[in-house]
């Protein structure tokens, strides 16, 4: 397994994309079951080492970058901003590699990736994992807070400040203290964005629509898992999210916050584990 990032611009000229997969181009045909991590803000698909390290025989776990992060480029497409070219970005790299059909984890906005995705293509989810993510969109002071973002790193930059301001959302307090070991490795992912992916990024958020109508038509299996200390995107909207999705599962990730799937990655796995069992046996190659 590798993770250094493969990088590929697809065919119909979009944007050049990274992701980094389970799966060696060396090792023979790929396994057709695959799930397809989506990551958060301000994060790169870094993030999802723990999971990779843990992929179950018979699965591929492939990490895509939404266009601009891990050192790929950003531009918008005629000016325009929205979060459905993260799910576009999501779905070039599944038709890249000939998926068809995958479980979609999405931590945070990657959940609000998921979401997008789910709009455009529901037929190329096998199963759906939100992590400590909502389906509504921004509240007018969250909205007030990405303007505030988005002047001072038009101003400043993004760094080092934005990895200062976040680090304490996104990790609990008993991490910050304990394990500095993980606070240093999502600085660094933190660190390793490009000012442009940060600003794109935030834009796309400000600007996403709500996404609770979608809730109702999700017939996949489904897992909610959210951090307990998660303030973030509280327990509340994983309950909420829960009660929209039929037969969805809840998972409350004990001693994580933001980033469960980095705090706790034996239990985070585990909630995945149970998932792709449910999902069962895969899912088919891209026709
Ligand atoms: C994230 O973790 O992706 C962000 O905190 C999401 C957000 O800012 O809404």
């Amino acid at each position: 397994m590798t993770l250094t990032p493969y990088l590929f611009r697809p065919a119909s000229g979009g944007h050049p994309l990274a992701y980094v997969d389970t799966h060696s181009k060396v090792a023979g045909p790929p396994p057709s079951a695959a799930v397809v991590f989506v990551h958060a803000f301000p994060l790169g698909a870094g993030m999802w080492l723990p999971q990779m390290l843990g992929t179950p025989p018979g699965w591929r776990f492939v990490a895509p970058a939404v266009r601009g992060f891990d050192a790929t480029e950003e531009w918008l497409d005629h000016g325009r901003a929205h979060i459905d070219q993260y799910a576009d970005d999501v779905l070039a790299v599944m038709n890249h590699l000939g998926i068809g059909r995958a479980v979609v984890v999405g931590l945070s906005m990657g959940g609000y990736v998921a979401f997008a995705m789910f709009r455009k293509a529901p037929d190329r989810f096998s199963g759906l994992l939100l992590a400590d993510t909502r389906a509504t969109s921004d509240s007018p002071e969250a909205r007030q807070a990405r303007l505030a973002m988005l002047e001072r790193v038009e101003r400043e930059g993004p760094h080092p400040w934005l990895a200062d301001q976040m680090i304490p959302k996104l990790l609990s307090e008993r991490t910050i203290r304990r394990r500095p070991n993980v606070v240093a490795t999502v600085r660094e992912i933190v660190q390793a964005q490009t000012a442009a992916a940060i600003r794109g990024a935030v834009q796309r958020m400000l600007l996403r629509p709500d996404s609770t109508d979608e809730l109702s038509r999700i017939a996949v299996p489904t897992a909610i898992v959210v951090g307990e200390h998660d303030t973030l995107t509280p327990l509340s909207d994983a309950k909420a999210m829960q009660a929209g999705i039929r037969g969805a599962v809840l998972e409350v990730v004990p001693e994580a916050a933001h980033l469960s799937n980095i705090e706790q990655p034996d239990d985070f796995n585990m909630a995945l584990g149970r998932l792709l069992q449910k999902v069962g046996e895969p899912v088919g190659a891209l026709a």
